[in-house]
């Protein structure tokens, strides 16, 4: 049944044909969507990249033909010759609805075995099967729009900065360990016994270095790999649109970026933004929203009722502020009727997955005052104080959280969003885009007990700020700064240390001693000590920015072939295991498998 092209070749695509075409003589290939049968006339749909098209199979077709487009099934590779003509039965649905082709020459170029799930978008098929059959899946109009606007995206991305003077340059992928902070993945030398690569968490090391090296301005879209607990918008192997530039600081950065974003958002979406965008900083965002990525299109946003409830006679609030942490509330104005004693009760689930021990309320009634289980351990005058600090009016919702600090920020600043989505008010079509500056330098590791980087050794402190170093690191502030939008971390940079003292004093107070500087970043420190420019940079993560593009909330929509959450591709089956024979020839001794 298969046969060759035997001479046809493409003319059109399919989903590009118009009224305009009528009377064309045109051959299509593609894929058979559907093919109906009525004995006498057969209607195939046929696919390609661009769409859609509707073939009509007669008796002015010829016998053999008529005879050959009955065997069609769904996924037969064809070629199609043909007259495109006024469709009788308009399909307002497609936008070749309104012609079709009387086909006159057929092709099949090969048949299919009937698959086991439907090329067809918003099909209830499991994720597991959609990623087993990878191929069939991506056939699917939704996926190739994802994966053309990503085509796209890339596309914009390399014509700014190309045309702005930046280098694409390319870094190893086997290397040395990078200074991200997650697990790296390992590659075992086999010319090398007992030596590894770690595939880079990023480029960070060699964009700086080709700063030291006069490249002026770098970018590239590089992958990066981090071993890390897996989350919707989190992959093991994922894109960053790597940038850095000499001689600038944050303002230069920062405003080149607006530029960039500007532009991307443009070519791909259409969109005008404007700029310079907002922003916040870091104390502020944490105050007002909880989160260092936090979502600015709706209130709900964060009170401190400490200084009210200090003294309280309900002890799970007092006892939270006398041992340094603070009580918090949102008010979820005007939804008090949205939200019954279940719902409630599921929003005090969903804050204790981020460490709260409960989640108290109170609702304005018109017709009893308040709604509270709390009300009942607080004096009249705290619930007056609350009311006015929360500036609560009838059918609001008020939401407290008290514990230590970074528990009540993480769960309401959490619990926010997620209300905000149950409410609809987090859509796809508008965009919320922030700059979050002034980050904290240090973080306190509590398991290690000791200051870590926040961003990575290299982070250039505040110069205002470079007297606290030794004395009060946890007031010292970065010259870092993310990019938000709608909520989610869709990049982030800082302008980094290019003085070999301060550098010293950094590692120093981050406890990293001659030797493990030496070890880890010895190469970086030697290139650092024969003329390095001022410099910094930023990377965006491009699946996420192409998540924010194409309206999903899985970035696995949006990468050809993605891992699911446990790390593994379900289409290759990677990972494997390896027979002795291969483990040997890297020097490899497995101490526990799992089949
Ligand atoms: P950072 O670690 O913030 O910075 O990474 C930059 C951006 O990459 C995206 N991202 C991810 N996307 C998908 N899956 C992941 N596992 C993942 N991890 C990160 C995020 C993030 O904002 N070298 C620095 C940049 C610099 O300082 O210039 C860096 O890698 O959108
Ligand atoms: P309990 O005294 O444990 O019955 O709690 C009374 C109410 O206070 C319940 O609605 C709990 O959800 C809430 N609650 C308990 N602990 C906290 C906390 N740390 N922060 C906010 N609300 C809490």
């Amino acid at each position: 049944m298969i046969e060759k092209m035997g001479g046809l070749r493409r003319s059109h695509y399919a989903g590009e044909l118009r009224e305009k075409n009528i009377g064309d003589e045109v051959t299509l290939m593609g894929w058979v969507q559907r093919a109906r049968s009525f004995g006498s006339i057969v209607f195939v749909d046929i696919r390609d990249i661009s769409g859609i098209s509707q073939i009509v199979f007669d008796e002015d077709s010829g016998d053999e033909v008529l005879k050959k487009a009955e065997k069609l099934r769904s996924e037969f590779v064809i070629a199609v010759k043909g007259k495109v003509r006024e469709r009788s039965s308009i399909n307002e649905e497609i936008p070749t609805g309104k012609i079709e082709i009387l086909a006159s020459d057929l092709k099949i170029l090969d048949t299919a075995e009937v698959p086991p799930i439907y090329v067809k978008d918003g099909d209830n098929v499991s994720e597991t099967m959609r990623l087993k059959y990878r191929t069939l899946d991506l056939r699917k109009p939704e996926i190739q729009k994802n994966l053309l606007l990503r085509a796209k995206t890339y596309k914009a991305f390399r014509d700014y900065l190309a045309g702005h003077r930046f280098v694409e340059v390319e870094t190893p992928v086997l290397g040395k360990p990078t200074p991200e902070g997650a697990r790296d993945y390992l590659v075992p030398s086999r010319v090398n016994p007992g030596k590894f690569y770690a595939l880079p968490q990023s480029p960070q090391l060699f964009k700086q270095m080709l700063m030291v090296s006069g490249y002026d301005r770098y970018f590239q879209i590089a992958k990066c790999f981090r071993d890390e607990d897996l989350r919707a918008n989190r992959q093991p192997e994922f894109t960053q649109v790597d940038i850095e530039m000499s001689f600038v600081d944050v303002e230069d950065v920062l405003s080149m970026n607006e530029g960039l974003m500007q532009y991307v958002f443009k070519e791909v979406k259409g969109i005008d933004l404007e700029i310079p965008f907002k922003r916040l900083s870091y104390n502020e965002a944490m105050e007002r929203y909880g989160v260092d990525k936090p979502d600015t299109r709706f209130g709900f946003e964060l009170v401190d009722l400490s200084d009210i409830l200090k003294d309280s006679a309900f002890k799970v609030f007092s006892g939270a502020i006398s041992s340094g942490g603070s009580v918090r509330a949102i008010n979820i104005n005007g939804q008090a009727e949205e939200f019954s004693r279940k719902d409630i009760d599921k929003l005090e689930a969903f804050v204790k997955t981020y460490g709260a021990k409960g989640l108290a309320w109170m609702k304005l009634k018109a017709d009893v005052e308040i709604q509270s289980p709390v009300a009942k351990f607080l004096g009249e005058d705290e619930i007056k104080s609350i009311i006015e600090k929360m500036d609560a009016k009838e059918n609001d919702l008020i939401l407290f959280v008290a514990d230590k600090n970074s528990v009540v920020f993480d769960s309401l600043g959490n619990l926010r969003n997620h209300i905000a989505d149950k409410l609809g008010l987090r859509d796809h079509d508008t965009y919320d885009i922030l700059w979050l500056t002034d980050f904290p330098l240090f973080e306190y590791d509590e398991e290690e007990n000791r200051y870590v980087a926040k961003h990575h050794p290299f982070t250039s402190p505040k110069d205002e700020d470079l007297d606290m170093l030794e004395s009060e690191p946890d007031k010292v502030r970065a010259k870092a700064y993310d990019i938000v939008i709608n909520g989610d971390e869709m990049g982030g940079g800082s302008i980094r240390i290019s003085n070999s003292d301060l550098q010293k004093r950094m590692f120093n107070a981050l406890g990293i001693d001659e030797k493990a500087q030496e070890d880890k970043f010895g190469f970086l420190l030697e290139s650092f000590k024969y003329g390095t420019p001022p410099h910094g940079g930023i990377a965006y993560g491009l699946d996420r920015l192409v998540m924010l593009f194409a309206g999903t909330n899985n970035i696995r929509d949006v990468i050809a072939f993605p891992k699911t959450q446990s790390a593994t591709d379900l289409l290759t089956g990677a990972p494997i295991s390896l027979d002795n024979k291969q483990l040997e020839e890297v020097h490899i001794e497995v101490l526990r498998r799992e089949d």
